[in-house]
């Protein structure tokens, strides 16, 4: 089943080269009720190239539409805005079609995969193993997952890669440091544990600032890491194990899969970025690569500094060491060479948005990335504490990412504790197991929905009340939301899985036609995440399905249901139950969020 927005554009694009024109639908979910469900905005753009008014293109198209099993007649309104109404019976034809699901963790709730699989890398997470991960790469781990999710869900090969930091100058200072007080390291790598990173750190960098021998035996260590020198090579291995074993433990307990292929797996690729811009700048094709101050240079056009001076990309410094944008550019050869994407979505904070625009100004400039290529930076805004200020311990440190997760389950616990109820009774009947299990699925769920439920670019504050409350655009309230339709079927003593395939899907009541359209608008909320990558679109496609769920569910203002007469009557909406239990638990694994039956 084709999303409404795809048959929609289908058939307008259809009338419009019947009118004697190419043109973009631009179709688009309609604001206001009372203008219908879905607009086009098609008209005016044709009208200046027929040299008509608008109005009568729009009467042209809609006079040329095939539209009359989708909608009611199309109303053309204001400047000639095209307005649809969907038919109640196409609704229920095409909620008919979804299929009762057996596995629920396969289900697909009637959504077919693409019919354009590319080859998609997500970039995403990527800590630098120096440090313990902190707050910071809350964000786009959790954005990162929820993007790759999406274009799996669709269909797409997804590459999931954890650019990790591995590589840079701190290692030198940390692997000295490393033998130093862990001699044994060299000889047992296999068996380093370090507790906790950031005080290893945090002592490493004192020795570095207090000592000018250690500070150049430091420096040594980081060429004898780059040279590959064995030894180094084998601590750095163990620091560099042991420092992805802490970000595995959180990649696990937030089911979040990825490839670790950090900075050092390009290492080659590396010297062959440069191999191919030495070359460039040895033939001066077109002026630009050049040596700048002694570094490598790829100039582009309109970027400046302040000062008006072209601003290049250095990839090379003058002391001949390497930097982000060599190891970025090798990504990128390796991206589109090796594994042929065709789309490449680096999940990285909103402060690398320069060093982003200017990586993808190179690699088309110097023909490394065609126009066939599509290269993305998903910049997101910072995550604040409460009081809007940056994200800091109370002695001024940065927040370990596995504290603050066990901040949200533990007060996710107590919020289940104490209001959690439904219909069988208070949450205390739970034995302390099952409790353990609902927190942290609660507590998890509520930190990444908070977090996508916001628009990306915008900074957000981290407060653990809105996110866990009852009532609102939160985790809580979409997984009760599930839990209470699931629960609707064990009073209503039916087994969804079982409802009927072929019972008609009846709608006449307007908060059933009201929940039908928005179970089929599951296909345009997924389709513009996976275009415009904003999972936002989906909680808040979710958070209205939630509530036109409540409105039909609701005893003055919906329908009964699980006493509903006739026979016929009560299955159709039982089927409606079904459905959206079905398209809310998908929902929310898109987000990388598990359901719970009962909460
Ligand atoms: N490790 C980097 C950091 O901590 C982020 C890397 C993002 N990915 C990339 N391909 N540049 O800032």
């Amino acid at each position: 089943m084709k999303s409404i927005l795809e048959l929609l554009s289908d058939r307008v694009r259809a009338a419009i080269a019947r009118v004697g024109v190419e043109g973009d639908p631009q179709i688009h979910a309609s604001q206001d009720e009372k203008f219908g469900d879905y607009q086009s905005n098609a008209a005016m753009g044709l009208a200046k190239k027929l040299a008509r008014k608008p109005r009568e293109v729009a009467e042209a198209i809609v006079e040329k539409l095939d539209i009359d099993d989708l909608c009611e007649r199309p109303e053309i309104a204001g400047p000639g805005f095209i307005n649809f109404r969907l038919q109640p019976s196409f609704l229920a034809r095409s909620l008919q079609s979804i299929a009762t699901a057996d596995d629920l963790d396969t289900d697909r709730v009637g959504l077919p995969p693409t019919e354009k699989p590319e080859v998609i890398v997500v970039d995403l997470s990527s800590p630098n193993l120096a440090k313990e991960m902190h707050v910071g790469h809350l964000r786009s781990t959790v954005i990162g997952d929820c993007v790759a999710r999406v274009l799996e869900f669709q269909g797409h090969t997804v590459h999931r890669e954890n650019h990790v930091g591995d590589w840079g100058t701190q290692f030198g200072m940390l692997l000295a440091h490393l033998r130093r007080v862990r001699p044994e390291v060299v000889d047992r790598p296999g068996e380093l544990v370090i507790r906790d990173l950031e005080s290893f750190y945090i002592e490493a960098k004192a020795r570095f600032d207090a000592d000018e021998k250690f500070k150049e035996e430091s420096r040594e260590t980081v060429v004898a890491l780059q040279k590959g020198d064995p030894t180094i090579r084998r601590i750095w291995k163990a620091f560099c194990d042991e420092s992805l074993r802490h970000c595995h433990e959180i990649y696990d307990r937030l089911a979040v899969r990825l490839i670790d292929r950090g900075e050092s797996y390009y290492h080659e690729g590396m010297e062959e970025v440069i191999r191919r811009l030495e070359r460039m700048r040895d033939h001066h094709e077109g002026g630009t690569v050049r040596d700048s101050d002694g570094a490598l240079c790829v100039f582009l056009d309109g970027f400046t500094t302040r000062e008006g001076q072209p601003l290049p990309l250095m990839v090379r410094k003058s002391d001949g060491g390497f930097n982000y944008a060599t190891s970025d550019l090798a990504t990128i050869l390796d991206r589109v060479e090796t594994l042929k994407a065709t789309r490449i979505v680096y999940v990285v904070g909103l402060a690398q948005k320069q060093h982003f625009e200017m990586l993808f100004a190179a690699a088309r400039k110097v023909g490394w990335v065609g126009p066939d290529v599509r290269l993305e930076h998903l910049g997101f805004g910072n995550m604040l504490s409460k009081a809007g200020t940056p994200f800091k311990t109370r002695e001024g440190g940065t927040v370990k990412l596995k504290d603050l997760l066990d901040e949200a389950v533990a007060r996710a616990r107590r919020v289940v504790e104490e209001q959690g109820l439904d219909e069988t009774g208070p949450r205390r009947s739970f034995t302390p197991q099952q409790m353990d299990a609902i927190a942290e699925t609660v507590g998890l769920a509520a930190v990444k929905y908070f977090d996508l439920s916001h628009s990306m670019t915008s900074d957000y504050r981290f407060d653990l009340d809105t996110m866990l409350a009852m009532e609102g655009n939160t985790a809580p309230y979409m997984l009760y939301a599930y839990a209470r339709i699931r629960s609707i079927g064990r009073k209503a003593g039916v087994d969804f899985r079982e409802l009927p395939s072929d019972a008609p899907i009846l709608l006449e009541h307007p908060s059933e036609i009201a929940l039908a359209k928005k179970l089929l608008q599951f296909a345009d909320a997924i389709e513009v995440v996976g275009r415009e990558l904003r999972p936002n679109v989906l909680t808040d496609y979710l958070y209205d399905l939630a509530k036109a769920f409540s409105r039909f569910y609701d005893k003055k203002l919906g329908v009964r249901v699980i006493d509903a007469t006739p026979e016929t009557v009560r299955s159709s909406r039982l089927r409606l139950c079904d459905i959206t239990a079905r398209a809310l638990r998908l929902g929310l694994r898109l987000l990388g969020i598990d359901t719970i039956e009962q909460m």
